[in-house]
């Protein structure tokens, strides 16, 4: 399970690590840099995707993602005495991601393509490592990538094998070299990293996919529109906790019910009213609970599920519920909720455990102050 996560030189993220637990909150003022670490995570399980280059190419390109402030930030610039200026670039320009658990890390390091490449705005990936344990080192690294070379360490011989030598900048070692006899460890990072999952603003507007009739079929997994809803709940109920369900809705809307029949879909009967209601039928709160009910009781939960400000639009009464959700839910797959909402910290705080990580903006720079940092080496150029 994921525990730490490094960024260097994405947007205000300049160079971050931070801990991970079982349920973080990330919070912190407009512009602080939440959304900056959300998308930070998103492209790390992009890169199982193959869709690394092209998601930052469509944030901009490397000119606009990357840290857009100078390269060191001096004392003198931070107490005032010097203003704050570009200073001639010593390293190469760099936008690195990692992360770590107790068994496997990995690193990427993004720079700028060679003169020659006929798309001078594309990230082209300059190094990229794996290694065994807590810590980088020598010793520990299996996977190494410099350029387009990459080499493998054999696990039974611990001999050094080049698994490809012309990798295309665009492409990672962990989608082209990820094969069952060589590659099986840089297999089951692609893996696990495809399998992270991301909610952000699921829709509840009413042209919302929640709200169109569905075909009911098996989804342990719902869709990151929410799509799927009325299957992914039935599917719930089917093989998953139908009763932490129950509890859920009941929880935060009492006296109500959901009902899914395999022809009709899905309804909620609520106290008061004669007939149940359809999705389609349903207030913009009622609907986004239920779509995190789907999401968060999903019956094949991932390592990593990353929620970006679940609380919006729902009523201040919600928080309590929704923070129970989000714990119960933590018990089978690590959380990270990225919210400014202060009620929704606080009904976290009140069930039990949780990392916080309030994120400010010093020199334009993303820190976390109070977050004391895990150790961490990047792999160098
Ligand atoms: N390339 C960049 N370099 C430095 N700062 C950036 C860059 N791109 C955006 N920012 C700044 O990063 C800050 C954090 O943005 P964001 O993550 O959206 O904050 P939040 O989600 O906390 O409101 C914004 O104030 C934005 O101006
Ligand atoms: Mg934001």
């Amino acid at each position: 399970m994921i525990r730490t996560l490094a960024v260097s030189g994405y947007r205000s993220l300049r160079d971050l690590v931070l801990p991970l637990e079982q349920l973080t909150v990330v919070t912190g003022a407009n512009g602080s840099g939440k959304t900056s670490l959300y998308r930070a995570l998103r492209l790390l399980s992009e890169i199982a995707q193959g869709r690394l280059v092209a998601s930052l190419a469509a944030e901009g390109g490397l000119t606009s993602v990357l840290w857009a402030g100078p390269e060191r930030i001096g004392r003198d610039m931070r107490e005032g005495r010097h203003p704050v200026q570009g200073t001639v670039r010593r390293g190469p320009v760099s936008l690195r991601l990692g992360f770590c658990d107790d068994r496997f890390g990995y690193a990427l390091d993004l720079g700028m393509p060679s003169a020659e490449n006929p798309f001078p705005l594309d990230p082209a990936i300059k190094r990229e490592a794996m290694w065994t344990g807590g810590r980088l080192s020598h010793a520990s690294l299996f996977a190494d990538r410099r350029g387009g070379l990459v080499r493998l360490r054999g696990a039974t011989d611990g001999a050094w094998k080049e698994a490809a030598h012309d990798l295309s900048p665009f492409d990672s070692m962990v989608t082209h070299c990820a094969d069952p006899a060589n590659g099986a460890e840089l297999l089951a990072l692609r893996e696990r990293l495809r399998d992270w999952r991301f909610y952000d603003a699921l829709r509840t507007d009413p042209a919302a996919p929640a709200r169109r009739p569905q075909v009911m079929t098996y989804t342990p997994v719902l869709a990151s529109d929410g799509a799927d809803l009325s299957a992914a709940i039935a599917t719930i109920r089917a093989i998953g906790d139908g009763e932490a369900l129950d509890e859920a809705v009941d929880g935060a809307f009492p006296g109500s019910r959901l009902e899914v029949e395999p022809g009709a879909g899905l309804a909620l009967r609520q106290h008061g009213l004669l007939r149940p209601l359809r999705p389609a039928e349903l207030s913009d709160g009622t609907l986004r609970f239920l779509l995190l009910c789907a999401a968060l009781l999903s019956p094949r939960p991932p390592e990593l599920m990353v929620l970006n400000e679940p609380e919006a639009s729902l009523h201040p009464d919600l928080m309590a519920p929704l923070a129970r959700l989000l714990r119960r839910a933590s018990r089978a797959c690590r959380i990270v909720v990225v919210s400014h909402n202060a009620a929704l910290i606080a009904a976290i705080g009140q069930e039990g455990e949780s990392g916080e990580i309030r994120l400010e903006r010093s020199f334009g720079e993303t820190t976390a102050p109070g977050v004391e940092p895990p150790r961490w080496e990047w792999p160098k150029r």
